[in-house]
């Protein structure tokens, strides 16, 4: 008899493929969002449960899932959905995806930094609602990137790739984060062990870090304040790292130039603040989303499962 495997949302077709050569998956072909009470109903008699971020596993739901249940592989890096502490209390094993959207991840950063930067919103609703009046010497002028500060806060795997694809764009490197990194030598960057020492020193901040009790509303009015004016600050790690009201009173005053948010405080609901400035670049949480990186996560949550339902650890085990 095979394992039974809840898989809560649509996978890319490969991984769904996979999925159900292994297990007795139940999938989630119309992609519906289930509420904590629906996912608990739906895990009965599953003995694991393929999560995506967008699933609540918070200490009360995962108090509710029945016991059959042995292991939460989510489908994310992230894993601020999970309550592992809980989890762990009930002796069900959690697993992540990292690696494989480190590429992707810090590709879309550069796309908020250059967004943000070069105005792309502005333009691009002026070209859709066919309201482009002509070019002029002075329409539309944004912030060169070129040869400017950029912070990173967090520089693990993808403040790497962020950095390295930053430097492709001639920009100086400063990042703060617990420890100093060992980092290649044609990857040259200052080190602050305290981010408020490296916020005068930044023209562009970039937010590289996992939610946690510690770095909620941590970009607040006093660390906006410590920005140079003209900052611009792009965010691709999880909106409530962000102080919403502070971030758009900064952009409203000006003393951001703009920013560049990938991600925000109630997904799929953002701050209305945020669209109402014509100073923001906004995405819809698309960090990972290729189908290359969408299809790896996939695969790696996948090679997780296997590895615990063989018996061994699982390559990806959250501690
Ligand atoms: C993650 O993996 O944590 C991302 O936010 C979703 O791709």
């Amino acid at each position: 008899m095979k394992t039974k495997l809840l898989i809560t949302r649509k996978l890319p077709r490969a991984v769904e493929i996979r999925a159900a050569q292994t297990y007795d998956a139940i999938l989630n072909a119309e992609d519906r969002q289930y509420s904590p009470a629906q996912t608990v109903d739906k895990a009965q008699g599953a003995h694991g449960i393929l999560c995506t971020v967008t699933d609540d596993f918070s200490a009360p739901v995962i108090a509710k899932l029945p016991d059959t249940v042995r292991v939460l592989a989510t489908f994310s890096v992230g894993y601020d959905h999970i309550d592992v502490d809980a989890a762990r209390a009930r002796g069900i094993v959690v697993t992540n995806t990292p690696d494989v959207l480190t590429n992707a991840t810090a590709d879309i950063t550069m796309l908020l930094i250059l967004g943000a930067a070069r105005r792309a919103s502005e333009g691009e609703a002026l070209m859709r609602q066919d309201a482009w009046v002509g070019w002029a010497p002075t329409h539309l002028m944004g912030t060169e990137v070129s040869g400017k500060r950029l912070g990173i806060v967090g520089m693990g795997r993808i403040g790497q790739a962020v950095a390295r694809r930053a430097r492709g764009f001639d920009m100086e490197i400063h990042y703060s984060d617990a420890v100093r990194r060992e980092l290649p030598a044609d990857l040259p960057a200052t080190f602050y062990p305290d981010a408020d020492a490296m916020l005068p020193h930044c023209d562009f901040l970039a937010l590289h870090v996992p939610l946690l009790a510690e770095t909620r509303g941590w970009l607040n009015a006093g660390r906006l304040a410590r920005l140079p004016k003209g900052a611009i600050v792009v965010n691709s790690s999880r909106g409530p790292v962000v102080d919403d009201a502070a971030l758009i009173a900064a952009l409203k005053s000006g003393h951001i130039a703009a920013a560049g948010l990938d991600v925000f405080t109630g997904e799929p609901r953002a701050n209305p603040g945020y669209r109402a400035l014509p100073n923001t670049f906004l995405l819809p949480h698309l960090g990972s989303a290729t189908v290359e990186t969408r299809t790896a996560m996939g695969n790696r949550a996948l090679d997780n499962l296997d590895a615990f339902y063989a018996g061994k650890q699982p390559p990806d085990l959250v501690f």
